[in-house]
């Protein structure tokens, strides 16, 4: 319940404007909770003044036309007193905002979708809002002129959300530092199968209609949401101690992915030994054909890989489920957390299968000609064009190599799975990995690897 006295919205409104957050007699004013969490790469990603439990998203769409309609109902934390908030959301059409089942204003500028309910919310309160929309959902451009958002495929879409995409098919937090659990429902025409994170908790048909509803229970960044609709072959199996693995397979794809999608088991199960017990209660993939998406995606429990993926694809995006989706950055800056385990992953998978030795892939780049992976250090990308270049992939696995050098197999085991442990499900920054390693090797002396390597200019002085 709000704590502050009842005015005409309008009125209060303007109050809220002219106010600046102080207390004034008959209770706190809520002040608008800001447009975006200070990302220092995405500075308008994300909201201020809650924190969002769950999404509970209901959708339909119907690829011919293009047309999505939505309703997303959104069940968040008040962290101060609130007037008014912010949703990020680009493109399509609000229909109308409710707060707590009340009518409420709101106004829209790029991707801001502020929100200024009927009474203010009280810091600690537990509000839902229902936001009603539709249209035709954008394909958005990244800094890198990498496309993400909606991508209308070949026989149907494909929403992807890396870094800042989900807000083109739902409104909401779109910052990895605000985690939720979600409800997503799609319906889609008959003969069409509509795929997306967590569980498959409910199926029907109905007047031509197909309606699917999954539910993720465990937390999961707004990135990491996807739907898949199209034709998909879904095939269902069990991994190490019977964990469901569900696929869903474009019929074009299908026979060249078989026998890659068959190391599933295998692959988790070998993750399972080197990063600890896998983080959710299903896992598996989403394979649409090689044009529908420029790159794979680490979606939570199932991964997008546009084509027939290879191995090496595969334990990078499930290791992404450990590093990535359960142990999530708070920043975009710590972007190296994510794809410097998924990349080292892939370098130990080859290690250990009688490929290369990490150290000898690590002396590769070291010694090689490519002079991008020293563009940078992992630790501070030089833009937002940027995020996803060589310093943070290969550079990331270069810095925990340098890590494993110093404490030896057994103590980078115990470090890199501890790491999974202690923050599962949680978010983290590049100095509470410093400080983990450190806490998890007291005698050794990291200061010239974080200097170097992490946070150095230019290529290191030694490898
Ligand atoms: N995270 C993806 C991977 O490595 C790659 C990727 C896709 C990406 N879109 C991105 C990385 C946007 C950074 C930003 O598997
Ligand atoms: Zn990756």
């Amino acid at each position: 319940m709000s704590r502050s006295v009842r005015l005409v919205p309008a009125v209060a409104a303007l109050l809220a404007l002219a106010l600046t957050g102080t207390a004034c007699d008959g209770g706190v004013r809520g002040t608008p909770g800001g447009s975006g969490v200070r990302d220092p790469y995405f500075p308008k990603a994300g909201n201020g003044g809650y924190d969002v439990g769950h999404y509970d998203l209901t959708l339909d769409y119907t690829p011919s036309t293009r047309r999505l309609t939505g309703t997303a109902v959104i069940t968040a934390r008040a962290t101060q007193d609130l007037s008014a908030f912010d949703l990020d959301l680009a493109g399509l059409h609000v229909d109308s905002v409710t707060v707590e089942g009340k009518e409420a204003r709101f106004n829209r500028a790029g991707q801001e979708l502020t929100v200024r309910p009927h009474d203010d919310l009280s810091r600690g309160e537990t509000f839902r809002t229902t936001v009603r929309y539709s249209g035709s959902p954008q394909t958005l451009t990244d800094p890198d002129g990498s496309k993400e958002g909606w991508l209308p495929t070949a026989d149907g879409a494909l929403g992807l959300g890396e870094p800042v995409g989900s807000m083109a098919w739902f409104p909401g937090n779109d910052h990895p530092s605000d985690k939720a659990t979600y409800d997503i429902t799609i319906t889609v025409p008959e003969g069409l199968q509509a795929v997306s994170n967590g569980e498959l908790a409910d199926q029907s048909t109905k007047g031509g209609r197909a309606t699917w509803h999954w539910h993720t229970a465990q937390p999961m960044a707004s990135y990491l949401a996807t739907v898949a609709v199209g034709h998909f072959d879904l095939t269902r199996s069990t991994g190490p101690h019977g964990l469901p693995i569900l696929t869903a397979v474009d019929p074009t794809q299908a026979k060249a992915s078989e026998k890659v999608l068959a190391q599933l088991p295998e692959i988790i199960r070998w993750e399972e030994i080197n990063f600890g017990p896998y983080p959710f209660s299903s896992t598996g993939a989403i394979v649409d054909r090689p044009d529908d998406a420029g790159y794979a995606l680490e979606t939570q429990n199932r991964p997008v890989i546009p084509g027939t993926p290879d191995t090496g694809t595969l334990v990078h995006e499930l290791a992404h489920q450990w590093y990535g989706d359960s142990v999530t950055p708070k920043s975009w800056q710590d972007m190296w957390l994510n794809e410097g385990f998924a990349t080292y992953a892939e370098w130990l998978w080859r290690e250990d299968h009688g490929g290369e030795s990490v150290q000898q892939t690590f002396m590769d780049y070291y010694d090689g000609d490519d002079k991008a992976v020293w563009a940078y250090p992992p630790a501070k990308p030089s833009s937002a064009a940027h995020i996803s270049d060589s310093p943070v992939y290969e550079r990331g696995a270069m810095v925990l190599q340098k890590i494993r050098q110093k404490v030896g197999d057994d103590a980078f085991y115990d470090i890199i799975q501890g790491w999974a442990a202690a923050h599962r499900g949680g978010n983290v920054t590049t100095a509470d990995f410093t400080a983990y390693v450190e806490k998890k090797a007291p005698h050794q002396d990291f200061t010239e690897i974080w200097k170097d390597w992490l946070y150095g200019d230019g290529k290191p002085a030694h490898p």
